[in-house]
C-alpha cells in the first residue's frame, strides 16, 4: 500500500475549509440577515468544503459537484463517512454547468477552478447557470488570485507536516494569459510525487471577472480584499468589501455576486 495519499496532502497544504466557511457563513448572514442552509460546491474535488458546511449544523445540506469519479469516491470514503449527518452531503458526478442542483442559498467556486473556462462565452455560460441555480436571495462566492508574481514562471516550496508542498507556475503565455501550474509533493523520507495535480487555466483579472458576472445577469458584484496585519505586513485573514486593493506580489481575494 502507498504510504502517501495525494488528496490528504492537498487537504493539508492547500485548503483551509474552516476559514473559507467562516467567511461564507458570516458574509451570507451580513448580507441577507438570516442563515443559509443549502450549499453547492462546484469543482468540489473531494468535497471538503461541502463537508465542513454539513458538519456545522444539522440543518445544513450540501451538494459536491465534480466531473471526476475518482475524487468523488475518495470524498465519499474519507469526508462523508466522518460526518454525523452524512445523508446531508451528496456527491454529484456532473459538469458544473449542468448539474441540475438548483434552489441553492450558496454556490461556491473555490480554489480558482473556474479559471479552467478560458473563453468569455464559456465563462458567461457557467456564470449564467450558477445564477439560475440560486434562490433570489442566494449568493455566489468565488475566489481569485493575482498579483505581479502570478504571471511569472516560478516554483515555491512550503514545509508541511511530513512533506514539502511545491507550487510550480511552469509556463505563462502573455498573449492568451493561459498558464500551466502544477502541485508537486516531496515526502520527508524522499518520495517525490511530481505533478500530483495539474492545472491548465487562464489567469483572469478582477475587472474581467466582475464584467462577466454582470454580463451574466448578476445584480451586484463585490470584491472582498484581505486586510494587512500591521506587525507582520502579511494578510490578516479578514476580508472586507473594497474598492481599492493593494499592489501585492501575490494576493487571493473573494468575489461575492448577488443574482
Ligand atoms: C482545482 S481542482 C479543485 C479541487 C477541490 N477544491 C478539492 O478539494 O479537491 C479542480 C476540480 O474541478 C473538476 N472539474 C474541472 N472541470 C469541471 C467541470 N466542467 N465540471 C465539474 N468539475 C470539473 C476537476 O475534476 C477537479 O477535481
Amino acid at each position: 500500500m502507498q504510504k502517501y495519499d495525494i488528496h490528504k496532502m492537498y487537504q493539508q497544504s492547500v485548503q483551509c475549509v474552516e476559514a473559507e466557511i467562516d467567511f461564507v457563513e458570516a458574509t451570507y448572514k451580513a448580507i441577507r440577515g438570516n442563515e443559509a442552509r443549502y450549499l453547492r460546491e462546484d469543482f468540489s474535488g473531494t468535497g471538503q468544503t461541502a463537508g465542513e458546511w454539513v458538519a456545522r449544523n444539522a440543518n445544513n445540506k450540501a451538494w459536491a459537484v465534480d466531473l471526476d469519479a475518482e475524487v468523488l469516491a475518495w470524498g465519499k470514503k474519507h469526508v462523508r463517512a466522518k460526518l454525523k449527518n452524512r445523508e446531508n452531503l451528496r456527491y454529484i458526478k456532473a459538469d458544473v454547468r449542468d448539474s441540475g442542483i438548483k434552489n441553492m442559498d450558496i454556490v461556491l467556486a473555490m480554489n480558482f477552478s473556474y479559471f479552467l473556462f478560458m473563453q468569455r462565452d464559456k465563462m458567461i455560460e457557467y456564470f449564467k447557470s450558477v445564477r439560475s441555480s440560486l434562490e433570489e436571495t442566494g449568493i455566489f462566492f468565488l475566489d481569485a488570485f493575482g498579483g505581479y508574481e502570478a504571471a511569472k514562471e516560478l516554483t515555491e516550496e512550503r514545509e508541511c507536516d511530513g512533506f514539502t508542498y511545491i507550487w510550480e507556475q511552469a509556463s505563462f503565455n502573455p498573449i492568451t494569459s493561459e498558464m500551466q501550474c502544477y502541485i508537486h509533493f516531496k515526502t520527508d523520507d524522499g518520495v517525490e510525487i511530481n505533478q500530483a495535480f495539474s492545472y491548465y487555466w487562464r489567469l483572469w483579472t478582477l475587472p474581467e471577472l466582475q464584467e462577466l458576472l454582470y454580463q451574466a445577469g448578476f445584480q451586484q458584484v463585490d470584491v472582498y480584499w484581505e486586510g494587512t496585519d500591521e506587525k507582520t505586513g502579511e494578510g490578516d485573514g479578514n476580508f472586507q468589501a473594497s474598492q481599492v486593493g493593494t499592489a501585492d506580489a501575490g494576493w487571493v481575494c473573494y468575489i461575492v455576486a448577488l443574482p
